[in-house]
């Protein structure tokens, strides 16, 4: 079964035995990657929230063969645009930003993240959320890639600037979705794909809404460290190979090199979303897995031939 997990934060510390600041144990991203291998992830998606963080989400891609990179900025570090201490102005980020996207076209396969997270304002105002979302529809047009969205409580607004812009972009999708049937129904009237991961499916009502997702429409992600399937959300009696039977976890106090470090989501685990989704649409695990690794190839791996 071949997968592919469209979203992962790599770059974050923990991958690194780093929790807030404090170095809790070593270094096992190494581990992390050979975990998410062995479990059939055959390409990973890296997501760039920031410029920093996509200078370094590209660095890691280039590492190695089977990792890829997002270059953008997410809605709550929108003020970065604005940051004197960061740039010398809203130019010179955005410009900072497309250098980086126009580097490696292999490796660099989407814009963003990028979108409007309205749970989160206390981080960037709504003002600046939109004043900037709406300048990566820019990059998305001048680089042609497809777009890595963000879409937190927006109350339409999110599918308001996507209305608005749709025309210059070609393809996107809605990564982490949490929303409504009718705002699912909302984007992909809009043509866009659906991004499902644990997250998307911890309530029954959550699954009632995958449900009524066309799988055609579908991609699977981790959002790794978050977004783990617990044993106490609706999602997990789909799981065939529950969680800790897979591979085995000690508390990041207890690490030891080899083993899963609990609540730290990894993209091993991205069969789990799969299974999940078959399961509530009652489909074959392996059926589901082919349709969703053949979306994602056509957005992200336009003519590489792996999209037919
Ligand atoms: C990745 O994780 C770091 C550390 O938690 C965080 O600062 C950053 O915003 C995250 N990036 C994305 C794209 O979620
Ligand atoms: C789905 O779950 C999220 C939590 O991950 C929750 O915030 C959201 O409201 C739920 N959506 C629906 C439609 O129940
Ligand atoms: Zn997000």
């Amino acid at each position: 079964m071949k997968l592919i997990d469209i979203g992962l934060n790599l770059t974050d510390p923990m991958f690194r035995g780093d929790y807030r600041g404090k170095k809790v144990h070593e270094d096992d991203l190494e581990y992390v990657l050979k975990r998410a291998l062995d479990a059939g992830v055959e390409r990973m998606l890296i997501t760039g929230g920031s410029l920093s963080e996509s200078k370094e989400a590209l660095e890691l891609a280039r590492s190695r063969d089977y990792l890829y990179s997002t270059v953008g900025c997410h809605p709550t570090r929108c003020s970065e645009f604005e940051d004197t201490s960061i740039s010398a102005s809203p130019e010179v980020y955005y410009e900072e930003l497309s250098k980086i996207a126009l580097n490696d076209q292999n490796k660099v396969v989407a814009i963003g993240e990028c979108g409007l997270d309205y749970d989160r304002l206390q981080f960037c105002d709504k003002e600046t959320q939109l004043k900037y979302f709406e300048k990566q529809f820019q990059l998305a047009e001048t680089t042609k890639l497809p777009m890595f969205l963000h879409n937190r409580n927006t109350d339409g607004d999110f599918a308001k600037m996507i209305r608005e812009n749709r025309g210059r972009f070609t393809q996107g999708v809605v990564h982490s979705f949490t929303g409504t049937s009718d705002e699912a129904k909302e984007l992909l009237d809009l043509d866009l794909f659906i991004g499902i991961n644990g997250c998307s499916l911890k309530t029954e009502e959550n699954l009632s809404v995958v449900a009524s997702i066309p799988i055609e429409r579908m991609m699977i992600e981790t959002d790794a460290p978050w977004c783990d399937i617990r044993p106490t959300h609706a999602s997990y009696k789909y799981i065939k190979d529950k969680p800790e039977l897979l591979f085995e976890s000690k508390k990041k106090e207890r690490f030891e090199l080899g083993l899963m470090v609990k609540s730290r989501n990894e993209p091993c685990t991205l069969r789990q979303v799969l299974e999940v989704i078959a399961g509530v649409h009652s489909r074959d695990v392996q059926e589901v897995a082919e349709i969703v690794y053949r979306n994602t190839c056509r957005v992200f791996w336009p003519g590489t031939g792996t999209g037919n």
